[in-house]
C-alpha cells in the first residue's frame, strides 16, 4: 500500500474531526482531508484541489508553533465544542483544541521531526493519532543528513529509537507503506516534558555525521506491520467512540493501550 492510500484510510479509521499537517509541498496529502485543517510549509506549492476548510500557513513549523494560540483556526470548525477539552491555566479554566490526527512530514532531519512531535503533542491527547512519514529508508544514502539523492528520507528514522527510549509510555507502530514507511504514535500526553527536557542530551547522541548507521532492522523493515493489518484492527471503533464522548485519559488510555499491546502480540 502506498503512503497516501494509508493516510486516506487512516482519516477514515480515526474519523478525525480535525487535521494538522507539517510539510505540504504540492498538496497531495492535504487533499485527503475533509475536516477543518491546519497545514504548515514555508514553501508550499499546492497544485491540487483542496476540499477542506484549511488554514494554509506559510512558515516553518517551529515559527508556527511559537505563535500565540496557533490552533485558533480549528476553534471555528464544524464541531466547535466536541473537540474542545477543559484544562487549567494559572488564570482558571480554559478550553483547548485537541488534535485528532496529525501528519509530520516537514524537514527530514530527526531534530526537526522531534521538535514537530514535541509541539504537536502539546496540542494532542491520549486519543490523538500522530503519524510520521519516511521512517523506513531503503538504504544508507537515502538516510543521509546531507541530501545527495533524489528520494530522501533523511535521518528521521531515529525517532523510533528516541521515542522507544525516552517515551516508553507511548505506543509506536511502524507501518510497511511504500515507498519509505510510516510510524503511527498513540497515547500522546500533553503534560509530558521528557523530550524537551532531554532535547540537548538527545542531540548530543543522535546528531552524528554521515554516513548514518541505519539499523539493519530498519532497512529490512522487520518490525513493520502491513498497513492493512493496522487499519483493520479492532481498537479504532472504541477509540473513536471514547474520544467523541470526551473520555478522560485515565478512562480512555488504559483499554486502548491494552488493545494495542494485544495487537502487537497477535500480528
Ligand atoms: C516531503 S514534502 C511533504 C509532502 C506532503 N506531505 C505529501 O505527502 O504530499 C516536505 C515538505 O516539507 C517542507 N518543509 C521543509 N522544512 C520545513 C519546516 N521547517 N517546517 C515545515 N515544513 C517544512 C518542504 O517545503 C516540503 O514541501
Amino acid at each position: 500500500m502506498k503512503r497516501h492510500e494509508f493516510l486516506r484510510d487512516l482519516h477514515k479509521a480515526t474519523a478525525n474531526r480535525n487535521y494538522l499537517e507539517i510539510g505540504v509541498n504540492d498538496g497531495r496529502s492535504l487533499r485527503l482531508s475533509r475536516v477543518p485543517s491546519i497545514a504548515i510549509d514555508p514553501a508550499f506549492k499546492v497544485v491540487t484541489e483542496i476540499k477542506c476548510d484549511v488554514h494554509l500557513v506559510k512558515a516553518t513549523s517551529d515559527d508556527f508553533f511559537a505563535r500565540e494560540n496557533p490552533l485558533q483556526h480549528l476553534k471555528g470548525g464544524r464541531h466547535p465544542l466536541r473537540n474542545l477539552k477543559r484544562g487549567r491555566s494559572p488564570f482558571g479554566y480554559w478550553r483547548r483544541t485537541t488534535l485528532d490526527l496529525s501528519f509530520i512530514d516537514g524537514m527530514h532531519l530527526f531534530e526537526y521531526a522531534l521538535r514537530d512531535f514535541i509541539n504537536v503533542e502539546k496540542h494532542s491527547d491520549w486519543s490523538s493519532v500522530i503519524v510520521f512519514d519516511d521512517m523506513l529508508p531503503r538504504n544508507i544514502d537515502e538516510a543521509a543528513r546531507d541530501r545527495h539523492t533524489g528520494a530522501w528520507t533523511g535521518d528521521v528514522y531515529k525517532i523510533v529509537e528516541i521515542l522507544g527510549r525516552y517515551r516508553p509510555d507511548l505506543v509506536t507502530v511502524l507501518v510497511d507503506t511504500e515507498p519509505t514507511g510510516q510510524l503511527v504514535v498513540f497515547g500522546a500526553d500533553p503534560a509530558n516534558t521528557v523530550l524537551s527536557d532531554k532535547y540537548d542530551e538527545i542531540m548530543a547522541e543522535f546528531d552524528v555525521p554521515d554516513p548514518q548507521k541505519v539499523p539493519e532492522a530498519i532497512l529490512d523493515r522487520v518490525r513493520a506491520v502491513r498497513p492493512e493489518t493496522l487499519l483493520s484492527a479492532g481498537f479504532w471503533g472504541p477509540l473513536v467512540r471514547a474520544r467523541n464522548l470526551g473520555a478522560r485519559r485515565s478512562r480512555g488510555w488504559p483499554p486502548l493501550r491494552r488493545a494495542l499491546e494485544e495487537f502487537a502480540v497477535s500480528r
